[in-house]
């Protein structure tokens, strides 16, 4: 096997890895852990289940011999993790690792934290934030989480130098679509850079119905209506978000259409979970347990990354292209345990 230059079934390589360090999360947004799934009696993962950071970097060394270049650290919320910044440390010492991000409610993103996991290596975050109002946020976030400690935390992260920042705003039919335009207002002329996100069917527990997607295309026009934009090009091949500029100048911001117009050609995205389950697609139902090869059958490094290689090679994944009514009830992995 030649590393770096391996294909799925539909000739894509492997560019991006998403590493989840945690199923935990100290928010339970209604559109990935709702309260009524993810109450009291909710089995998180037991610590010693979860990948070591010293397993986790070894996956990623894996994956970086195979062609990836690109590592992003999720969750549930990665900042419940003890001493993540050891984590960010390693990872970004691996050679060949271009890009080291991470995505995140901030509502841990203290000044102390943001420059430590700075000093370690992170280049930028991209925060969670789905309303300016904290009634609008608080209904979603569902633990009474207010928009002023988002914000304060991503300014830490700025100070930081952890940027472009990017902010995922979630967008939910009849919930939050009044906040698209004053949050494009609010960002606008900041430099970080808002995206727009379909609500998506992940999980099987988010209730999702194709009524509550407010397509992207409407949220580009609510937002060309009260500040002009224009499309701008992709910053590099299979980009998730398309790009908008202002036309003033302002800066821009990205649709994730993963509904309306999906993005499977280009999908050159692997997500290891917090278990060590390797997922080839976001709408998965079965992963492949890395955890096992490397702790049981303790494969050495050219193993690993020859198992890796042949799992992708089967590849052949497009759900957003083949969503239908009946996939939408499969029994598919939650975001929280794949970090989106
Ligand atoms: P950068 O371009 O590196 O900043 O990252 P990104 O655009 O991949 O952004 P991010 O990782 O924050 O992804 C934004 C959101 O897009 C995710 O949280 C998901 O909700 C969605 N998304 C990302 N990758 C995929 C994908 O492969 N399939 C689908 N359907 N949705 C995705
Ligand atoms: N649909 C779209 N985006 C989602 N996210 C979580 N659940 C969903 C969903 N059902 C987003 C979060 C976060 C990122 C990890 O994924 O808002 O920004
Ligand atoms: Fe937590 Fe992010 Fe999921 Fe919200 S979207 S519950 S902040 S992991
Ligand atoms: Fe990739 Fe699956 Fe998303 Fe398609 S649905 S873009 S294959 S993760």
């Amino acid at each position: 096997m030649k590393a770096g230059k391996i294909q799925d079934q539909l000739g894509r390589p492997v560019r991006d890895l998403r590493i989840s360090v945690t199923d935990r999360c100290n928010f339970r947004c209604v559109y990935c852990m709702p309260r009524q799934q993810f109450g009291a009696g909710h089995a998180f993962l037991p610590r010693r289940d979860l990948l070591s950071y010293e397993e986790i970097t070894r996956v990623a060394r894996a994956f970086v011999g195979l062609g990836v270049k690109k590592l992003r650290i999720t969750g549930g919320e990665p900042l419940i993790r003890h001493e993540l910044h050891h984590l960010v440390y390693e990872l970004a010492a691996i050679p060949g690792v271009e890009d080291l991000s991470m995505t995140t409610n901030a509502s841990r993103l203290t000044r102390e934290m943001a420059h430590t996991l700075k000093d370690a290596g992170l280049k930028r975050v991209t925060v969670s934030l789905d309303a300016l109002d904290d009634r609008t946020f608080m209904a979603i976030n569902d633990v009474d989480f207010p928009v002023g400690k988002v914000l304060a935390g991503l300014e830490n992260a700025e100070a930081a130098g952890l940027a472009p920042i990017k902010v995922n705003m979630v967008v939910k039919r009849g919930v939050n679509e009044h906040s698209i335009v004053p949050m494009a207002r609010f960002f606008h002329g900041t430099g970080h850079i808002l995206r727009f996100i379909e609500f998506m069917d992940v999980g099987h527990s988010n209730g999702w119905r194709l009524d509550d997607v407010l397509p992207a295309t409407q949220v580009v026009e609510q937002i060309n209506s009260e500040l002009p934009i224009e499309p701008a090009d992709p910053n590099y091949r299979g980009e998730v978000a398309r790009r908008w500029r202002y036309r003033d100048g302002g800066g821009e911001i990205g649709v994730i259409s993963s509904v309306t117009q999906p993005f499977c050609r280009e999908c050159a995205r692997a997500r290891l979970s917090a278990k060590g389950d390797l997922y080839t697609c976001l709408f998965a139902t079965d992963g492949h347990d890395l955890r096992h090869q490397i702790r049981d059958r303790r494969l050495s490094d050219a193993e690993l990354q020859d198992h890796i290689a042949s799992i992708w090679r089967r590849r052949a994944d497009r759900y957003s292209q083949i969503r239908t009514e009946h996939t939408v009830n499969l029994p598919k992995i939650e975001m929280s345990y794949i970090g989106g």
